[in-house]
């Protein structure tokens, strides 16, 4: 008998027309590399995108829209259980037990949660802003899952979900896997081209900071031809000194796979301007197949939802188990079955 296969899980935001760069180089790409090799749960989060403002006909157009772009970028949905979060209740159920067990100034602390708050005032955040991270949270026990493919501003949230695991275990007894963040060093964290110091972002100051995998490739060449690069000449990485020369090597070399030291050394002596030229046309080359790719399977929305359904029932197959076990130790009646 071979070993069960460790489990990766994650999931993308649909609060946008399009994913982002900072999107795929940080995680989609790292769960296609992994769903050879592990059990995979790839699912869109859109019960998190209503803890923010949202428009109802635009959600749900977003949705499908990740779904495409998570199979176009090479989420295969056969091997992959992929699925909408709302679609497997469970989710929901879950966060409710763990928002009980959660404090409320533990909630309080968490970064995400204090900057968005920062920025619209506590008025105009809701409690599901508040008991995102819970949700988040949900998502990954309900799966038992061992590694979480994320970029670095996801590390604190599944900092929350060790610690609600533990807690879980050691007051009720072993019930949840603690997960493990995986974060990759090199691809953490994308930054904004026209502000290398904020990361690449659906919510950046400027429109021209992301590329978004949606728009026209003649856009994105744009973008990566006019981004803000440092003071002296020298193409090196140096994120300190050099945070712009140093994102757009991150992105080059994660997208053509050629590591740093080789791009150095294949741009020695060049310009700034040299570097942007050939990384814009890697990208049209990136974007083009990709936005092909994704507008004809949104072509077919009735086979997309099929594939969403199938993943669906596959993941209620393991969350209701989960659940149920979480209601017994937890002390909550059972139903009786219906009869007379
Ligand atoms: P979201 O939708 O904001 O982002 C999706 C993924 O993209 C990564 N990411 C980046 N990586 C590198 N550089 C960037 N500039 C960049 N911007 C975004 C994020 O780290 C993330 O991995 N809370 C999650 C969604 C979620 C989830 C989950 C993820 C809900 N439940 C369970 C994992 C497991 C979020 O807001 O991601």
């Amino acid at each position: 008998m071979t070993a069960a296969r460790q489990r990766i899980l994650s999931g993308v935001k649909p609060t946008a027309d399009s994913l982002h760069l900072g999107n795929y180089i940080g995680a989609v790409r790292q769960w296609v590399a992994m769903q050879d090799q592990y059990e995979a749960v790839f699912f869109i989060p859109d019960l998190h995108a209503i803890t923010v403002d949202f428009d109802p006909a635009a959600l749900a157009t977003r949705t499908r829209t990740v779904a495409a772009q998570y199979i176009a970028a090479g989420v295969d949905p056969e091997k992959a259980i992929f699925f909408v979060q709302s679609h497997v209740p469970e989710h929901a159920e879950l966060a409710w037990v763990l928002n009980c067990l959660t404090g409320f100034g533990e909630a309080s602390r968490m970064t995400q949660f204090k900057d968005k708050t920062a920025k619209s005032g506590s008025d105009a955040a809701t409690l599901g802003l508040f008991a995102y991270p819970t949700l988040m949270a949900a998502d990954i026990l309900l799966y038992q899952a061992d590694l979480v493919p994320v970029g670095e501003d996801q590390r604190q949230h599944l900092e929350l979900t060790r610690t609600l695991a533990n807690r879980f275990n050691t007051r009720f007894g072993e019930t949840f896997t603690v997960p493990e963040a995986t974060i990759l060093k090199e691809t953490a964290k994308i930054y904004d081209l026209q502000n290398p110091a904020a990361k690449m972002s659906k919510t950046g100051e400027s429109p021209n900071g992301a590329i978004q995998l949606l728009e026209d490739p003649k856009i994105a060449a744009k973008r990566i031809k006019s981004a803000v690069t440092d003071d002296g000449t020298e193409i090196r990485f140096d994120a300190e000194a050099k945070p712009g020369v140093s994102n757009l090597l991150t992105i080059y070399s994660s997208l053509t796979g050629r590591s740093i030291a080789e791009l150095e050394e294949a741009y020695a002596g060049k310009m700034y301007g040299h570097l942007k030229v050939d990384l814009a046309e890697v990208m049209v080359d990136f974007v083009t197949p990709l936005r092909a790719r994704t507008a004809e399977l949104l072509d077919d929305p009735a086979e997309l939802d099929r594939l969403l359904a199938h993943g669906a029932q596959r993941a209620r197959a393991i969350a209701s188990v989960t659940l149920q076990d979480v209601y017994n130790k937890v002390g909550l009646l059972a139903p009786a079955t219906a009869g007379r």
